[in-house]
């Protein structure tokens, strides 16, 4: 089954959003398969965000990134990637929908509370990185009640 990695921002953690973003995704059906709450240094954070050290914001997004802790969760279901993607909303907060998460608790690309992996190569490649030591292995027994 397909997974992805979401991290919860400083700036969620801060706010008191990890409760209602959780939520969004178990409501929706997918399966929490890791969780975490940690603080993540420069070259880690670094090392998260390489495809981006050409980028003009790329030193105050790890700057961004280091300054509290953030929660790093891997969820499971058919789609995950791309719905998880849906369920954040756009990068820039001026363009996610009400309804995401994004849209509906930022404002500032810089602030914008929440990753998602873009890919499935790039969430194998983040579960990697984040969870070295594997994630929980269960399944749902709710499982008949989401997939037909
Ligand atoms: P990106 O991977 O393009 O977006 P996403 O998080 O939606 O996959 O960029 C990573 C993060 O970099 C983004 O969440 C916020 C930050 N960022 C900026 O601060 N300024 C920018 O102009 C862009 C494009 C991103």
């Amino acid at each position: 089954m397909e997974q992805t990695f979401i991290m919860i921002k400083p700036d969620g953690v801060q706010r008191g959003l990890v409760g209602e973003i959780i939520g969004r995704f178990e409501k929706k059906g997918f399966s929490l398969k890791g969780l975490k709450l940690l603080n993540v240094d420069q070259a880690f954070a670094e090392k998260h965000y390489a495809d981006l050290s050409s980028k003009p914001f790329f030193s105050g997004l790890v700057e961004y990134i280091v300054s509290g802790p953030v929660v790093a969760m891997v969820w499971e279901g058919k789609g995950v990637v791309a719905t998880g993607r849906k369920i954040i909303g756009a990068t820039n907060p001026a363009e996610s929908a009400p309804g995401t998460i994004r849209g509906d608790f930022a404002i500032d690309i810089g602030r914008n509370v929440i990753h998602g992996s873009d890919a499935v190569e790039s969430a194998r490649k983040e579960i990697g990185l984040w969870f070295p030591e594997g994630v929980a292995s269960w399944s749902s027994s709710l499982s008949p009640w989401i997939y037909e």
